[in-house]
């Protein structure tokens, strides 16, 4: 079996995580978790979301959230950008890299975006052709790959379909979403395998939320087909809001744990993540969901 020797880690919890958060979290608090997440090695993290206030009020700070962080070279922060007006408002504020989101059903995509898959593929075009001329680098994320809350089960050539166009129009990456995380490894690998014969598979990412508690199995089972980049979210934080009952991403802790213990690469410090995800934590009063944190922590403590 063979595993790549590095793996980039996107750190997701900034957004992610804190959209589905019920307690408002003020600017400046995020401001300081990416702060820590950048201090603990992270290269990438999604530190927010121009995405409708109306929709998902708790990323309304974005804007601000951006313009405060201290960028240190050598980290990028994308943005989640729905249309046109997310990567105007992006722009405005020197936003360098977006990400951009389509599903693979068409309930979800009505749901989460108010147009159907084709009319998302539309707006991606014109967003994408937008973003180049800015000079800003566009990221995509395929939503419900392995299920969707509202349909079941999922057709892999639609997946298939929409990667590749997002490809085709100009993502350098896109990433494979368990939004609901009912995925389980076979499955992840079977999708990704499918995918690996018509796109680049170093270019696609897993982003697996962990609610059947699959999202490690799943992304153990990736790497072993090529994919060497995984999102995560600092102390499992997230959810989508409108995936009803879907928790946070796989912990960041965990999946460094994982990696680490393989000889895997991430340049991504424990201690570091360790107090940024004790931070979050502390603030939203709850344990951090990642098992490999609450273990590390209270071995420390003696
Ligand atoms: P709509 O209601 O059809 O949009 O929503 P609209 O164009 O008719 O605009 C409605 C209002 O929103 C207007 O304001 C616009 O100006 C404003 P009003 O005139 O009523 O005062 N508006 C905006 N404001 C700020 N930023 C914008 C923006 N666009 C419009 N970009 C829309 C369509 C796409 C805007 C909406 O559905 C939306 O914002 N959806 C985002 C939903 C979301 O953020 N979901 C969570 C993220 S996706 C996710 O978590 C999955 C992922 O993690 C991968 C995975 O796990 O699978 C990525
Ligand atoms: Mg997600």
């Amino acid at each position: 079996m063979s595993y790549p020797e590095q793996v980039k880690i996107v750190e997701v919890g900034p957004r992610d995580g804190l959209q589905n958060e019920s307690v408002t979290v003020p600017a400046e608090t995020k401001v300081a978790l990416v702060e820590k997440l950048a201090d603990a090695g992270l290269s990438v993290i999604e530190a927010g979301a121009f995405v409708s206030p109306k929709w998902v009020p708790q990323m309304a700070t974005s804007g601000e959230v951006f313009v405060q962080i201290q960028k240190r070279s050598g980290v990028s922060y994308p943005m989640l950008v729905p249309n046109l007006k997310g990567l105007e408002l992006a722009h405005a504020v020197g936003v360098r890299e977006i990400a951009l989101f389509a599903a693979a059903t068409e309930t979800f995509s009505q749901k989460n975006t108010n147009c159907s898959i084709e009319q998302s593929i539309d707006r991606f075009g014109l967003v994408i052709g937008r973003a180049q001329d800015l000079g800003i680098k566009v990221r995509g994320y395929v939503s419900c790959v392995l299920g969707c809350p509202y349909e079941g089960d999922v057709s892999s050539d639609t997946v298939l379909m929409i990667t590749q166009k997002l490809f085709d129009r100009g993502c350098y990456e896109v990433s494979l979403g368990d939004t609901i995380g009912v995925g389980t490894a076979g499955q992840a690998q079977a999708l990704v395998e499918l995918l690996a014969r018509h796109v680049p598979v170093r270019q696609l990412a897993a982003h697996f939320h962990d609610t059947y508690g699959q999202a490690l199995a799943n992304i153990h089972a990736v790497m072993q087909c090529g994919i060497a980049v995984v999102d995560s979210s600092i102390a499992g934080l997230g959810g989508c809001p409108y995936a009803k009952g879907a928790t946070g991403n796989v912990a960041t802790e965990d999946v460094v744990y994982m990696l680490h213990g393989m000889g895997i690469e991430t340049g991504v410090d424990m201690d570091g993540l360790l107090e940024a995800g004790r931070f979050i934590s502390e603030f939203l009063r709850r344990e951090p969901v990642s098992r490999a944190a609450t273990a590390l922590l209270r071995k420390k403590a003696g």
